[in-house]
């Protein structure tokens, strides 16, 4: 149990008969990346969300840094330390990029109430948001309304609101969909830097991206996860080809 900061077991969840996440059981090491790949539908975001506690589970139990999670409302969980799964959604349109960040640092201090006049004068404040902004590349974008921004920038913001959260455990949902080459490749650096401080659990399509970053892979179809291993164990895992049929890995 000690090297885990998170501890899935028995995970399940059914919509009627359908079956979508079926006795996961998945764990996360203090300094890992582990990336959850697996086909459309597979049951990959509901995971996530279960986590997250968006969406209850049926079963199963969830252990956060030994503290069982299980029963705890998404948003005491989000208090304790899970990063608020990767929704457009969590972005204020309206708000500038910076102001966005700068709620988030807010949430995490409980300090959301603020007058907004005391927040514009909060040097501290707007001087770490511009660490934060800086990190993900949006530091030149940081007065424009996130309704403004582009659909790849706008990932990168909701990549910087988890940052600033400071989470014991990032869940990330396919954070490099709609990023250019250079936005992919400033993502892989910077979850490289910051899986030390927060491990992260990785959805993700772009298998090149997986490949690169993970330090375990697990590989979950139809609900159930049907391998976990390194990248090589996983790439040469025949189970894991025939799912993945057409995905040439
Ligand atoms: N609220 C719901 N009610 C009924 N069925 C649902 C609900 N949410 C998800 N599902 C179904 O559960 C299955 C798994 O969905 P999920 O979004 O977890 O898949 P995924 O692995 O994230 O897929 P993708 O790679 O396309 O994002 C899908 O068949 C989906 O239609
Ligand atoms: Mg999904």
């Amino acid at each position: 149990m000690k090297n885990k900061i998170l501890n899935i077991k028995n995970l399940s969840k059914s919509y009627d008969a359908f079956k979508v996440t079926d006795k996961i059981t998945i764990d996360l090491h203090f300094d890992e990346i582990h990336a959850l790949i697996g086909p459309n539908g597979a049951g990959k975001s509901t995971l996530i969300k279960q986590i997250v506690g968006s969406v209850k589970h049926d079963i199963g139990s969830i252990i956060l840094d030994q503290e069982d999670i299980t029963d705890l409302t998404d948003v005491e969980r989000a208090k304790i330390g899970i990063s608020r799964t990767f929704q457009v959604s969590s972005i204020i349109p309206q708000f500038s990029a910076i102001d966005n960040i700068v709620l988030s640092l807010l949430d995490k201090s409980n300090k959301t109430f603020q007058l907004f006049k005391s927040i514009r004068n909060n040097k501290e404040l707007y001087s770490n948001a511009k660490k934060i902004l800086k990190e993900i590349e949006l530091l030149e974008k940081s007065e424009i309304s996130a309704s403004d921004l582009s659909h790849g920038d706008r990932r990168k913001l909701e990549v910087g609101l988890a940052l600033a959260m400071d989470p014991k455990v990032f869940l990330f949902d396919e954070p490099m969909a709609g990023l250019d080459e250079n936005g992919t490749n400033m993502m892989i650096n910077l979850f490289k830097k910051i899986k030390s401080n927060s491990p992260i659990l990785l959805i993700e399509h772009d298998m090149d991206a997986v490949f690169a970053l993970a330090d375990r892979v697990s590989v979950i179809n139809y609900g159930k996860i049907v391998a976990t291993g390194t990248v090589n164990e996983i790439r040469q895992n025949e189970l894991v080809r025939d799912v993945y049929l057409g995905y040439e890995i």
